[in-house]
């Protein structure tokens, strides 16, 4: 073979290896962060800021050149929301996307479980990865501050530590599916009364010792790939991107490297944008439908952005940064090729979603052992109450969904009571009869003719006919309900059931309260009724759950994540304000709305111990069905280790006669510090299930994170020297045995 042909020969086979050979870029062997660079060399600036702004409402383009996918986004953190069009947030009309509708976050927080958050997580997560989803616009993680706002059943309640420990697992459960959260609403968005103007303004202390953890807990304990900023402003500009909070700490101090996202119309400003942070713009103003060729050029990360960066406005370094991001998450996500398959609608996530449900509902009072329901006392029930039949899984905004099924209460009941006891239905009253949400139906028509008077003198009728009244009341996803975009308007429950459960209670003691809400709401008619269960919204098997409970089948375990106020006064955020704020127009933003949170640090129960409260029922309670004793804590300092680390262990045994699950809690006081500390802090659980007799010791490791406050001069987590004191109990308010201890 002459040399020619020789040289012809290999020149081929060079070509054809090189054709044959993966890009850097796709090649999975390699680093991601050598992918990523690959990926930016092949890129054009068009495409770069393609990647950075939606396409569709739920969607980002990836890059159709280099084979890099498109980016699907769905709420939400309840269940996966069913396909909308592709401008609308209307329905598709698709007849394949009906999912599972876990029980609310409040309900999983109050479970203090977090085997039950890795449950959660990774059942949502496969249901969100069979439907092709690579980010899961969810959990929401803000803290509760005021028991009127809108979205708190959307979150974990009150503490930063039960918080930030149950978001993380729900964070690890959900990407083991491939699939991103993306964790919301970063930050201090904390009520949906004016949600787009309020302006909170929060001390540093009040940032990083109470709104901050669960975010960091998520974003960096947890590894959450994406978050989402709020629409909120924090300190003065729009918290999806803003100084502070993103560039400083979430990408400074925190080193964080996935992606923020903003709010569904949370972007107002090219220049600030670009500046403070944000990645990826989703839902601006234009649908997609009007102006000139697509109106997602109009994005404020679109047209402008690229004309900011080919007229040197913008630096491409900056840009790239936010495309390196994008690509991470991609990489992480849609072209992770090891990803499981997921899976939706199936008996393991029905069984988690009844089992969440199970530990997490909170049963409140129960005199005379009227819980759980025995036939030697009842045959007759008198069920009453809307919230009986009314399907919850629809409504309430973004976290709507089209559920496979949702098994009512009454309908629990029946299945489940139906041959032993003789059960009667009545309305009661009527509060929402909404039909639909985003064309979701409910299939129900819950008009009813009759008047507020003939409604309630039926019910009495019944409840003075019935040897139990079982009250399912609450409040529902309607606005100003459990609603987002609105808060409550009062403490109260809406619809005249304070009035109707104490005429009930004149005809009837034997009343039942089931109080189907994910806030706290006062009750006035509390001495007068015999039991009392915070049931939270439940999704697919709400009527099984709590006929469980109701039955006895299961002993509640669930404990409160968050203070039940008596009154408003009892909530810093009330009591000192400012809540809802004070209007101001602003040169830069407008008109906006201030929101100091005055009380700073002293939310829920550090209030309350600060100020001597007596709420309703104390942060972290919850009865059962049986009874605990707790022992004596003991503490001992770990030997050899260079820092403080202290034991505490403590002896709790099951004195009742049936089996029971207890959430043991461990508070911090630090007795003397140069700041102000509230009187106690939650700084371990422990849920332990024993059998009658049995006795389990359980133990709290105490270091540096259970021993420090933020001291916001020096700018840094302190441990001062000093005595300090560990108290354990089983709720805020009913600490069970505490010991001293110096920390050096
Ligand atoms: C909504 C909510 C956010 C949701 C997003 C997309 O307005 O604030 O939680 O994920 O828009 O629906």
């Amino acid at each position: 073979m002459n040399l020619k042909t020789i040289l012809l020969l290999v020149a081929v086979l060079g070509a054809q290896a090189a054709w044959a050979e993966t890009p850097v870029y796709l090649d999975e062997s390699r680093p991601i962060e050598e992918r990523i660079d690959d990926a930016i060399s092949r890129m054009t600036l068009k495409e770069k800021i393609a990647l950075l702004h939606a396409q569709s409402k739920f969607s980002a383009p990836g890059v159709p050149s280099l084979g890099i996918p498109e980016l699907w986004t769905d709420d939400g953190p309840m269940g996966v929301r069913p396909e909308v069009l592709w401008d609308e947030w209307d329905q598709a009309g698709w007849t394949n996307d009906s999912c599972t509708a876990f029980p609310s976050l409040t309900c999983l927080a109050a479970t203090w479980n977090p085997e039950m958050a890795t449950l959660y997580g990774k059942s949502i997560g496969e249901e969100a990865r069979y439907r092709n989803k690579s980010v899961l616009l969810g959990p929401g993680v803000n803290i509760y501050r005021t028991p009127l706002c809108g979205r708190n059943f959307e979150y974990f309640g009150e503490d930063p530590y039960l918080a930030s420990a149950m978001a993380a697992d729900y964070v690890r459960g959900v990407q083991s599916n491939g699939v991103a959260v993306c964790v919301k609403h970063f930050a201090l968005n904390n009520n949906e009364a004016n949600r787009y103007t309020t302006n909170s303004i929060a001390s540093d202390r009040a940032l990083y010792e109470i709104y901050l953890p669960a975010f960091k807990a998520a974003a960096v304990d947890a590894g959450a790939w994406s978050l989402m900023g709020g629409y909120n402003l924090v300190g003065g500009q729009h918290a999806t991107y803003n100084q502070r909070l993103v560039n400083e700490i979430l990408k400074g101090e925190w080193n964080w490297d996935g992606v923020v996202i903003s709010d569904w119309g949370a972007v107002h400003d090219t220049r600030q944008a670009v500046e403070g942070g944000l990645d990826m713009e989703f839902g601006t103003g234009t649908d997609g439908l009007t102006g000139s060729g697509s109106s997602y050029d109009k994005y404020w990360l679109a047209n402008k952005y690229y004309d900011g960066v080919r007229n040197g406005e913008f630096s491409e370094e900056q840009l790239n940064d936010k495309v390196r991001r994008v690509l991470r998450l991609t990489m992480r996500t849609a072209m992770n090729r090891n990803r499981p398959w997921g899976s939706i609608n199936s008996p393991e996530h029905h069984q988690a979603c009844r089992r969440i449900g199970e530990e997490g509902v909170v049963l409140l009072r129960n005199v005379d052992q009227t819980l759980p329901l025995t036939k030697d006392k009842v045959r007759k029930i008198a069920v009453i109450g809307e919230n009986a039949i009314k399907r919850m899984t629809v409504g309430g905004g973004s976290s709507s969904l089209k559920a496979l099924y949702e098994i009512y209460p009454l309908e629990g009941l029946q299945s489940r009571l139906g041959d032993d006891f003789e059960l009667v239905y009545e309305r009661g009253y009527v509060g929402d009869t909404c039909t639909h949400y985003n064309n979701v139906w409910t299939k129900q028509d819950l008009t009813d003719p009759r008047t507020p008077q003939q409604l309630t003198a039926d019910a009495v009728k019944a409840a003075s006919d019935a040897d139990l009244v079982i009250f399912f009341g609450g409040l529902n996803k309607a606005d100003h309900q459990d609603a987002e975009g609105t808060d409550r308007l009062s403490l109260d429950l809406p619809y005249g059931q304070n009035e109707l459960i104490e005429t009930l209670a004149e005809v009837n003691p034997n009343i039942v309260v089931v109080n189907i809400s994910g806030t706290g709401v006062a009750m006035p008619w509390l001495n007068k009724v015999k039991a009392v269960l915070q049931a939270w919204y439940l999704g697919n098997e709400t009527g099984n759950t709590l006929a469980g409970i109701i039955a006895g089948d299961v002993n509640p375990s669930g404990k409160l994540p968050y203070t039940y106020y008596a009154t408003l006064d009892q909530c810093g955020a009330h009591k000192l304000g400012e809540y809802p704020g004070t209007p101001r127009h602003d040169p830069v933003e407008g008109d906006i709305i201030d929101m100091p949170y005055n009380e700073d640090i002293f939310v829920g129960y550090r209030f309350i111990d600060k100020n001597k409260l007596k709420p309703t029922f104390p942060f972290g309670y919850g009865l059962s069905y049986t009874t605990f004793d707790y022992g004596k804590a003991t503490i001992d300092r770990k030997k050899g280790s260079a820092d403080d680390v202290f034991t505490v262990s403590i002896p709790v045994t099951n004195i009742g006669d049936r089996q029971g699950s207890e959430v043991v809690q461990l508070y911090i006081s630090d007795l003397k510090s140069s700041l102000p500390r509230p009187v106690k802090e939650l700084k371990g659980f422990s849920k332990v299930n024993l059998a009658p007799g049995e006795t389990q010791t359980v133990t709290f490791e105490i270091g540096r994170d259970a021993l420090s406050f933020f001291d916001d001069k020096a700018h840094e987590w302190v441990v001062e020297p000093g005595k300090f004191e560990a108290l354990v109990g089983a709720s805020s308010a009913d600490i069970r045995s505490r010991v001293s201890f110096e920390v050096q």
